[in-house]
């Protein structure tokens, strides 16, 4: 622990600060925690590719503890895969060892097979067949176990199903799923009419999970955890409520087979290549590799994570109790970043926050797109002086 001032702090390196479950993570750490400090270097400054990157930002912090959720793109090759997913998780595990320090990784459920309750026992056969990703993740999960058991590695794995909270800079998993309904992207149904069902985990409260291992670390040392919410979501029933409170026509109610489904898809793949190959750049999105799972159930079991004395900060939030707000989240920051092909909110009667009224930011947006020099002299005659506040 670090003496800094007058009450002890414990100081803790987040790696992964800027992704979707590390925003979380740092919000939490820095709003909630006074006790606790941490720093988030961004990948530029300590990337799990560098090793020396590892050895100089331990030789000059000593943190009291270590979080994980770095993860190269899901599409990533095999070996920035390995790098950054396998070689680099395994090194930063190494550098608490060395410390004797708390090590926490966030896994997937992507090293799990499709099946109902998995424990956290379970996982897939390790096999080259798997992609870049579950088998860079799978791997990890195998060494940070044998170096537990080896050198007493103290770490905790929590493994995330399929993720749903705000500031995701990517569109993947829910994400995706959302925004091609939204974008009118998926005109039928990929997946069963009834019974696929899989598990979610809600961003929001994996700090409050952290924060409970790091208090608790004897109890928690060596253990994997599934952090997912008690109930899953049938993925049919799941796309009929986004395409009911969305007020859209599609998908419509025809439940496109999976070898039907497939095939489309291999099909799509095809074309795709033949665009890239005339100059066009296009690609699927990364999850297709997944279209299996929309046909698959499966549900991770809570068991272990409800019995490890974990208090849920909130019960109720469920995937659908947070819809809504997760819907004008994204779409309004999708239309700012003009990434929707046919959609516009405009033409939707969406809820209150999409809709809000114009502020200056908006009005100058407007002047900003057609009067940019009357916008320059506002500025430079109004908003250029020195930031009081600071003094
Ligand atoms: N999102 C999901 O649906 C989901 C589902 C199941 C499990 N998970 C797991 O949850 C964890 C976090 O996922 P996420 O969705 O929050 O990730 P994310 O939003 O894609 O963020 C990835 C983070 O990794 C960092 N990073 C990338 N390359 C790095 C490198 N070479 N060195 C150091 N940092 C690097 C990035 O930092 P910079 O921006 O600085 O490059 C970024 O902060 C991962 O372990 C993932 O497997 C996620």
């Amino acid at each position: 622990m670090n003496n800094s001032g007058k009450s002890p702090k414990i100081s803790g390196l987040l790696v992964g600060g800027s992704g979707l479950i590390g925003g979380y993570l740092l919000h939490y750490f820095k709003t909630k925690t006074p006790e606790i400090d941490v720093r988030a270097p961004n990948s530029k400054k300590l990337s799990l590719r560098e090793l020396n990157d590892i050895i100089s930002y331990f030789k000059r912090h000593k943190p009291d503890f270590v979080i994980n959720c770095a993860i190269t793109a899901i599409r990533s090759d095999a070996l920035l895969s390995y790098e950054v997913n396998y070689r680099g998780s395994i090194n930063l595990a190494r550098a608490a060892l060395a410390l004797n320090i708390p090590y926490i990784h966030i896994s997937s459920a992507a090293t799990l097979p499709p099946g109902e309750n998995l424990t956290e026992e379970d996982h897939l056969p390790l096999d080259a067949s798997l992609s870049n990703y579950a088998k860079s993740k799978l791997m990890t999960e195998m060494t940070l176990r044998h170096m537990h058991k080896k050198y007493g590695l103290q770490y905790t794995l929590i493994r995330m199903a399929i993720v749903y909270g705000a500031h995701d800079h990517k569109i993947q998993g829910i994400n995706r799923l959302l925004f091609n309904i939204v974008d009118r992207a998926m005109p039928f149904m990929l997946t069963k009419k009834k019974g696929v069902l899989h598990s979610y985990s809600n961003a929001s409260k994996v700090p409050y999970f952290i924060h409970h291992i790091l208090k608790n670390r004897d109890a928690f040392s060596g253990q994997h955890f599934h952090f997912v919410d008690p109930e899953p979501v049938e993925l049919a029933k799941l796309i009929l409520t986004i395409k009911a409170y969305m007020n859209l026509k599609t998908p419509r109610e025809i439940y496109i087979p999976y070898p039907v489904a497939k095939a489309g898809n291999n099909f799509m793949n095809w074309v795709i290549k033949l665009f890239n190959r005339l100059g066009y750049r296009a690609h699927m999105p990364a999850e297709m590799i997944f279209l299996e799972n929309f046909y698959k159930t499966q549900t991770l079991s809570c068991e272990k994570l409800k019995n490890s004395g974990f208090v849920d900060p909130d019960p109720r939030a469920t995937v659908f109790t947070e819809l809504p707000s997760l819907i004008e989240y994204y779409i309004a920051r999708w239309e700012h970043l003009n990434l929707f092909s046919s959609f516009s909110s405009k033409d939707f009667n969406l809820p209150h926050a999409t809709k809000k009224k114009a502020g200056p930011a908006e009005e100058h947006a407007k002047i900003f797109l057609n009067s940019p020099e009357k916008l320059l002299d506002i500025m430079q005659r109004e908003g250029v002086g020195p930031l009081k506040e600071i003094l």
